[in-house]
């Protein structure tokens, strides 16, 4: 007995330290990690969101906006943040991204601004991930401990960019598969899509459901097309709000306007429309702390997409481009 138990010890034991060093080599992001190396880092980065947002309202939706967009595109490592150049192609003009995703000039002073008080330490990854916090938290909505240690990535694709992100055009089947491709689940959808609470949309991505679908309150259809004409090509940038109530507050109202289906893009209506997410989207509706909960939930597993950490990636000198 006595020999058996001790002779099986000896495999657990390798097991367990096999284990634990493998946790060690693909390391945990943790909210703590710039604690000693960059103490004034989130002080820094509240202070330039926050007068960022005071310049514009909308650039909280937009900062938020490219945190998702990087991590839904081969993980949280930056890659969205890399600029063209002649022998690189890189995300920004992938179709969900052209013409639309925006704030880079607002990373880069930010960027600027941590690299004086503790210079190359902070991530570019680990920044939007900050960034994404502080905007949500200073347009009314929820706060929460940011999981960092997260390294840039020094490559970027434009096809993986292209297919990863969802179209408006999506159906509530192929979002969802999506989000569990990348282990989110229903649930997480659904409350990472209130995001939608805050920002705008083109003309070009909300056209065909003013126009063409019937899930769609008439009247609230009339007004938006009062600013976004129908013959493709005309007008395409014009901006409509995706809550149609407060497009600057992070709060529970976009869900109440999918209630009454005043959804700006078809995705949007996709959510509440007869299917399986209508009871999730109808409990945030009338519950904002429950959204606020699942949206944190949702983000900071959203934040977790496959980081780049210990040796791999590296930490940007500029966002915009990798060290030499
Ligand atoms: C998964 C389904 C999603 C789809 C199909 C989708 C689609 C879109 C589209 C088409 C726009 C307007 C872009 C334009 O017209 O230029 C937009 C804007 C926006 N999206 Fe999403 N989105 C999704 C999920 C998310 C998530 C998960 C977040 C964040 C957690 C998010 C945050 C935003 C924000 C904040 C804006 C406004 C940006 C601004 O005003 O600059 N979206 N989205
Ligand atoms: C990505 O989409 C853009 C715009 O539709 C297209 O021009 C580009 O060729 C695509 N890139 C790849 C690598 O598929
Ligand atoms: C509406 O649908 C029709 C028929 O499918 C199509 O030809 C037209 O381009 C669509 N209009 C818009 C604004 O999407």
């Amino acid at each position: 007995m006595a020999s058996s138990s001790s002779s099986s010890f000896i495999p657990i034991a390798a097991l367990t330290f096999l284990v634990l060093f493998m946790g060690g080599s693909t390391a945990q992001l943790t909210p703590d990690f710039y604690f000693e190396s960059c103490p004034q880092l989130f002080f820094t980065v509240r202070y330039a969101v926050y007068n960022a947002i005071m310049k514009e309202a909308r650039m909280g939706a937009s900062l938020l906006r490219l945190h998702f967009h990087d991590c839904f595109v081969n993980g949280c490592d930056g890659s969205v943040l890399l600029d063209d150049t002649p022998t690189f192609k890189g995300e920004k003009t992938a179709a969900p991204n052209f013409n639309s995703i925006r704030g880079f000039d607002v990373v880069d002073d930010i960027k600027s601004a941590v690299e004086q008080v503790c210079p190359g330490v902070v991530s570019c990854a680990d920044l939007l991930a900050i960034i994404a916090r502080e905007s949500v938290s200073i347009l009314g909505g929820p706060y929460w401990s940011v999981k960092l240690g997260r390294r840039d990535a020094r490559t970027a694709s434009q096809g993986a960019a292209n297919v990863s992100i969802p179209p408006p055009t999506s159906s509530l089947n192929a979002l969802a598969s999506r989000f569990q491709a990348l282990g989110l689940s229903t649930r997480d959808l659904v409350a990472l899509y209130g995001a939608h609470t805050i920002g705008q949309a083109r003309c070009t991505n909300f056209r065909a459901h003013i126009y063409n679908d019937t899930n769609i309150d008439g009247s609230f259809a009339k007004m938006r097309q009062a600013n976004c004409p129908k013959p493709a090509g005309s007008g395409d940038n014009n901006l409509g709000p995706l809550d149609y109530q407060t497009p600057t507050v992070f709060d529970n109202t976009y869900y109440q306007g999918l209630l009454q289906k005043k959804a700006l893009l078809h995705s949007d209506q996709e959510l509440f429309n007869g299917g399986y997410t209508d009871s999730i989207v109808q409990s945030y509706s009338s519950s904002q702390s429950t959204f606020y909960a699942d949206f944190v939930t949702g983000i900071i597993k959203m934040g977790d997409l496959s980081p780049l950490t210990g040796s791999n990636g590296e930490i940007r000198k500029h966002c915009r481009r990798v060290n030499q």
